[in-house]
């Protein structure tokens, strides 16, 4: 199929951007995004121009690098992550428009590529226990109720690919910042920093820019993983508990 992409083009952080359109011809409904993207790249740079700059690593749904926003939806039309989607969520003739997550907190380095390092300092300042690591422990010496063995694994499904902040209209990436204070905060080895934990991440949370939550949803229905919203409710209770307890 023939189909038409508008690209947001932009050339490093300082330059202004704009939307730019091709043409592209032979597209076929079996392609993933990113592979039709990468036949575009050898269009352009055939013809002498400079690629699309887009991430990509793992192009299995599972590493969180690969992250547009493709007709004004984050990862697109299926709730999938970006590598993950394919040519047949689209049809001849269409117009497709690309744009990298817009948030304050992920600045634009180049085309759709942001800088996600906010991501990794919120991890920093409280996604790791001081539990004694080595070989596995044995299996029942702490026994975890199963519904919070479930929740700990659905919440550390996170990829932490940012759909969860281009989705949302303020910006925000609480949905991210809680699934990493839930996934650890429900299991044993997670207790000890619990309260320091939830406090830390929300502090840095708001130090990089990110908007509050509002309730709004978008992060939960454009999620890759399905991470619930009801996971927002669970940092909030423990991040009040936290407080309550005077911990800081
Ligand atoms: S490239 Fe790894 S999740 Fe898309």
């Amino acid at each position: 199929m023939r189909i038409f992409i508008r690209a947001w083009r932009q050339k490093n952080a300082e330059a202004e951007g704009k939307m730019v359109t091709y043409a592209l011809d032979g597209v076929s409904e079996h392609m993933s995004f990113l592979e039709m993207l990468d036949v575009l790249n050898e269009q352009l740079t055939f013809e002498g121009e400079d690629p699309i700059a887009f991430d990509s690593d793992c192009r299995e749904g599972i590493c969180g690098m690969c992250g547009i926003v493709i007709n004004g939806l984050a990862h697109g039309p299926e709730v999938t992550t970006t590598c993950q989607l394919h040519m047949r969520s689209f049809k001849d003739g269409d117009h497709i428009d690309i744009e990298p997550w817009r948030a304050k907190a992920f600045p634009v380095i180049k085309d759709l590529v942001v800088d996600r390092g906010a991501f990794d300092r919120i991890i920093q300042a409280g996604g790791y226990i001081s539990a004694p690591t080595g070989s596995a422990p044995e299996a029942n010496a702490a026994p975890v109720a199963k519904h919070d063995a479930d929740d700990a694994f659905s919440a550390a499904t996170c990829i932490a690919c940012g759909a969860c902040v281009a989705a949302c209209p303020n910006g925000s990436a609480m949905l991210f910042t809680a699934a990493k204070v839930t996934h650890l905060g429900l299991l044993p080895q997670g207790q000890p920093e619990r309260d320091s934990r939830v406090i830390n991440m929300v502090a840095q949370h708001d130090a990089e820019g990110f908007g509050g939550c509002t309730n709004i949803g978008e992060c939960t229905a454009s999620c890759p993983k399905g991470i619930p919203l009801s996971t927002i409710a669970r940092l909030n209770r423990d991040l009040l508990g936290a407080l309550s307890r005077g911990e800081a």
